[in-house]
């Protein structure tokens, strides 16, 4: 039977993983896929997790089924954490899922329930992997305009103008924060112009929101969430505790659907719970129960916000500490996009031949694209990797 198959190609970006730790040289830099690094270069478990663990090791009494949405606390803290108060209404159903990932999957599959002629609309370019995990759900894309790769800012304009000629019912798939792979987030301003086509074409918004914290913290970074759920009847939110709680592989994140009326979200909740029954039956719980507890305790709920801060610090300061130091070593090249993004990611704005170099002649791993993770830059080897683009550009 796999005879008839041929292999498949590795993924663009977990491919990095591996190249880069089969890579002998000890200058070797990594800035491929979307982790947290300390400044040793570590992805360590949050110290909050660890206490949330020894809780949950103690505490914890059964390992039986909790059933399709996961958690009934962990599902009520996150749609807090997302929505806030406010919103948390009779229209909103939230279920746990297996990653940012797992909830994208789970929303795309829900869409061809019930729009299957809809066509999202997605962010050119947005993270490479939106591409295969909608259309293996059998989901058309279109792409929208959005970064301008010559200026490197966001092409609000053409943006709008592209959502204006979208079908009503069609989907719109945006980035609540930290765009991945562009680093660049609308202004406030801008969220209300979106938010007004949205609304005047009677469009669908659908937010992943996989780095809420890393922008700004995690009330700011839930702007344009909050926002459209005030203003549509209708919208998709999917969340993801990779980043914000480091809890990568433990695979945790949420689905939310904002429905028109309560009958409405029954009808939706049913659905989406007969759906994940046909896929993975229920989601993974532990991640799920070290958040559930973190997020309802006050001082561990404190304790994470210090980490969190702490992570989105250090990305800020090694954008400039990057940036500094290119402003030095290629004075004829402007980086100043470097700071002006924010979260883990940002073009460097190189060739594909460039970037071939640097991975070839300086052991520094980033994208295809020309995508860099700023979590693997340090104190220690910002001056060699500046001097690694700077020399890969004299050169060209
Ligand atoms: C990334 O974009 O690098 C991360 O979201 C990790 C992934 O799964 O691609």
């Amino acid at each position: 039977m796999f005879e008839s198959l041929q292999a498949a190609s590795a993924d663009a970006i977990l491919g990095l993983i591996v190249e880069h730790s089969n890579d002998t040289r000890a200058e070797k830099i990594d800035l491929g896929v979307g982790v947290y690094r300390t400044t040793e270069g570590e992805t360590p478990v949050l110290d909050v997790v660890k206490r949330a663990e020894k809780i949950l090791l103690d505490t914890q009494d059964s390992k039986s089924y909790i059933g399709t949405a996961g958690a009934a606390d962990f599902n009520a803290a996150m749609q807090a954490l997302i929505f806030d108060e406010s919103v948390v209404d009779d229209r909103l159903v939230t279920i746990q899922t297996p990653g940012g990932s797992g909830s994208l999957r789970v929303a795309a599959d829900m869409i061809m329930r019930a729009s299957p002629g809809a066509s999202i609309w997605v962010s050119e370019p947005t993270w490479a992997n939106h591409v295969p995990l909608l259309t293996g759900a059998g989901v058309k894309l279109k792409p929208y305009p959005y970064y301008d790769t010559k200026n490197h800012v966001i092409k609000i304009d053409d943006m709008l103008a592209a959502l204006r000629e979208a079908p009503a019912g069609d989907i719109v798939l945006l980035h609540a924060c930290c765009h991945n792979p562009s680093g660049l987030d609308p202004s406030r301003e801008e969220w209300q112009a979106i938010a007004d086509v949205i609304v005047e074409r009677e469009l669908v918004p659908f937010i992943d929101m996989a780095y809420q914290g890393f922008a700004q913290g995690p009330e700011p970074d839930a702007y344009a969430v909050r926002l459209l759920a005030g203003r549509v009847p209708e919208m998709i939110v999917a969340s993801s505790c990779s980043k914000n709680f480091g809890l990568y592989r433990d695979r945790v994140g949420t689905l939310s659907f904002l429905t028109a009326d309560t009958a409405s979200r029954d009808i939706v909740n049913s659905q989406v719970n007969n759906l994940v029954r046909t896929i993975y039956s229920m989601p993974p719980d532990h991640g799920a129960a070290v958040v559930s507890l973190i997020l309802h305790d006050d001082e561990l709920r404190s304790a994470w916000i210090v980490e969190l801060t702490e992570m989105r610090e250090r990305l800020r300061e090694m954008r400039a500490l990057l940036n500094d130091a290119l402003v030095d070593k290629a004075p004829n090249h402007d980086f100043s996009h470097l700071v002006r993004a924010t979260g883990m990611f940002c073009f460097l704005g190189i060739t594909a031949e460039q970037i071939a170099r640097l991975k070839k002649d300086f052991g520094v791993y980033m994208v295809d694209s020309s995508r860099i993770n700023v979590a693997g830059i340090t104190p220690q080897n910002v001056a060699y990797l500046a001097d690694s683009i700077a020399a890969t550009l004299q050169n060209e």
